[in-house]
């Protein structure tokens, strides 16, 4: 199964959204149990998710779930209620380190036993930057099990620092919110994972949105979480490959089909080598 681009948070807990959710074309909807769901409607986030789960076509969105952290004592209920319905994956929010991948996996391993379904079917996404310890763990991701993409958060970060606000007065991101976002995606890349990048919450701002996109998927961001399907559209736009893109790589692979073996090659009066090969075929697809 392929990892999403354009995924959107649903609160369990609203029928409406969830109903919403499902024709926004986002490539995968994540079902919130956590932030966006006050305590008192937990287990009927829990229930809705494994409903809406259990109701999913094979034609529409993914469907992931963003559990409770682990140091909150909900987790394990979390899972219970939802792995019963096969979950394509599940979001771990306040991930301080990859050692709680491995708490993770233990868990999953046991419900799925439990449900029939084959170890290690349901894959995880951790946010890796909701806490300043996690910043100093991003490199250690590599080999953690059932790893599909890692991705990263700005507002528990300005939290756990105490900041006043997490932007600059132009609206980018300040200092250590760049900071997580580059280790985020250099952590991704070598645990040899898609980095996904975090929401925007300023909803509304269709033009800063898009700038932001732009600027993730050049940096080499894979893809990008959506609060409102209004920015599902913008998100598949910005990380689908251009024509140019694909024609570009559809050159480089066949010049390098014609010159077998070779390491470095010149096309369009440019030097081309094994690096622009791997980006050509990331591009493609193959
Ligand atoms: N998923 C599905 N549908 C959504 C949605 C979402 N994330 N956000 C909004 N919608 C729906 C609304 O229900 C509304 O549908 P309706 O016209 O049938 O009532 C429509 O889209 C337009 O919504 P709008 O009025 O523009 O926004 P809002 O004020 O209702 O909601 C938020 C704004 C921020 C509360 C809402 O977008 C939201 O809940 N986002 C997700 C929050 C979340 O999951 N946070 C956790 C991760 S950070
Ligand atoms: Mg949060």
């Amino acid at each position: 199964m392929s990892v999403p681009r354009a995924l959107l948070f649903v609160p369990a807990d609203s029928e409406r959204k969830l109903a919403k959710g499902a024709d926004s074309g986002a490539d995968a909807l994540i079902l919130d149990l956590e932030d966006s769901v006050g305590a008192e409607r937990k287990p009927i986030a829990r229930e809705m998710a494994a409903a809406w789960l259990g109701a999913r076509s094979a034609g529409g969105p993914q469907g992931w779930v963003r559990v409770n952290a682990l140091d909150t004592g909900l987790t394990m209920a979390d899972l219970a209620g939802i792995v019963r319905a096969k979950p394509d994956g599940i979001v771990l929010p306040k991930c301080n380190a990859p050692a709680d991948l491995r708490t993770l996996d233990a868990a999953l391993s046991a419900l799925e036993a439990r449900e029939g379904l084959a170890d290690r079917s349901i894959r995880v996404m951790p946010i890796v930057t909701e806490t300043p310890a996690a910043l100093f763990t991003l490199g250690g991701y590599g080999g953690s099990p059932r790893l599909a993409a890692m991705t990263w958060g700005g507002e528990d970060l300005a939290a756990g620092v105490a900041a006043k606000s997490n932007r600059v007065a132009d609206g980018t991101w300040d200092d250590l919110y760049r900071l997580a976002r580059s280790m985020t995606l250099a952590g991704a890349a070598s645990a040899e994972v898609p980095a996904i990048d975090t929401v925007y919450a300023d909803f509304r701002n269709e033009a800063g949105f898009a700038a932001e996109c732009a600027d993730a998927r050049r940096m080499g961001y894979a893809g990008r979480m959506a609060i409102h399907p209004a920015q599902v559209p913008v998100i598949l736009a910005t990380f689908s490959p251009t024509a140019a893109e694909k024609g570009w790589a559809e050159a480089v692979v066949a010049a390098f089909a014609a010159s077998p073996g070779a390491g470095v090659i010149s096309l369009d009066g440019k030097m081309v080598d094994r690096p622009h090969l791997v980006q050509a075929r990331r591009i493609l697809g193959t």
